[in-house]
């Protein structure tokens, strides 16, 4: 069975046909950078996965089971961070933890505990009481990852997990996600930092106006193409424009 299958995933906002017909699937255990440009499409396309938008067309089989059909059971296998992470502000980072934890059926002494674990192992450490609204960007984004994994989902789904997050943060997310990929859990992220890519993900998707115009193993890539970045350029186009008229 896969972790993860989409079949002809369609997303329309009014006139804007976001995603487009995208089909792919990937087993257990399987990690894969998503990438495009701004707007290409990839929030939109995570969002149908972890169940937070429906696809105007097509369906997304998060292990075997429809996500439209199955809403909670879905929740409970897949660990989501969005784009615009909704943390509650007015909590502090524990009790935030704790609060999603408890949402996903764990028990307050787990909960904490786990919560504790990823704030140490993450470096978020606020002073204690600390309310999530005075926290920093990367802070933010540390306790929106945290919040992804406390419930030990089957399939994870970070959007952007290393935009604004520091060097030594950044070393600690990436083995914390080829950790999540060596026990066999299934990660989809998305970047704009091809290197990151490069060097974490096995598995390479391009997405360019809400079609997949690229799917496979990275080793195919370095195969044809000296970097990731002069694959991409080639798929999506990397025509340089001239001057600005004024400067
Ligand atoms: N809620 C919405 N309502 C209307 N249009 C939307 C909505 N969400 C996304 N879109 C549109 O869908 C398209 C894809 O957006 P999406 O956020 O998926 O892109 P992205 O690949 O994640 O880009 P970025 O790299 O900038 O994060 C864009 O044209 C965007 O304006
Ligand atoms: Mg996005």
């Amino acid at each position: 069975m896969n972790a993860l299958e989409l079949f002809g995933v369609t997303k329309d906002f009014g006139a804007v046909r976001a995603v487009h017909e995208v089909s792919f699937a990937l087993e257990p255990g399987s990690l894969i950078g998503l990438l495009g440009r701004n707007g290409a499409g990839k929030s939109t396309t995570l969002k149908m996965i972890s169940g937070l938008l429906q696809p105007t067309a097509g369906r997304v089989e998060v292990l075997g089971r429809d996500v439209a059909k199955f809403p909670l059971e879905t929740r409970r296998d897949v660990g989501a961070m969005p784009e615009e992470m909704a943390l509650l502000d007015m909590l502090s980072g524990p009790q935030y933890l704790r609060f999603v934890a408890r949402m996903y059926g764990l028990d307050t002494k787990t909960a904490d505990a786990r919560a504790a674990e990823l704030m140490d192992r993450l470096e978020l450490l606020p002073p204690r009481g600390t309310v999530i609204a005075d926290y920093s960007f990367g802070m933010k984004k540390k306790l929106a990852l945290s919040s992804a994994l406390i419930h030990s989902p089957r399939l994870v789904v970070l959007d952007e997990p290393f935009e604004g997050i520091d060097t030594v943060t950044s070393r600690t997310i990436k083995d914390l996600i080829a950790l999540l990929q060596a026990r066999g859990v299934t990660v989809v992220l998305t970047t704009h930092v091809l290197e990151i890519v490069e060097a974490l993900c096995p598995r390479v998707a391009i997405i360019e106006k809400g079609r997949l115009v690229g799917f496979g193993p990275l080793d195919e890539v370095k195969r044809t193409h000296a970097t990731l970045e002069g694959l991409f350029l080639e798929l999506v186009g990397g025509h340089r424009k001239g001057e600005l008229s004024w400067l």
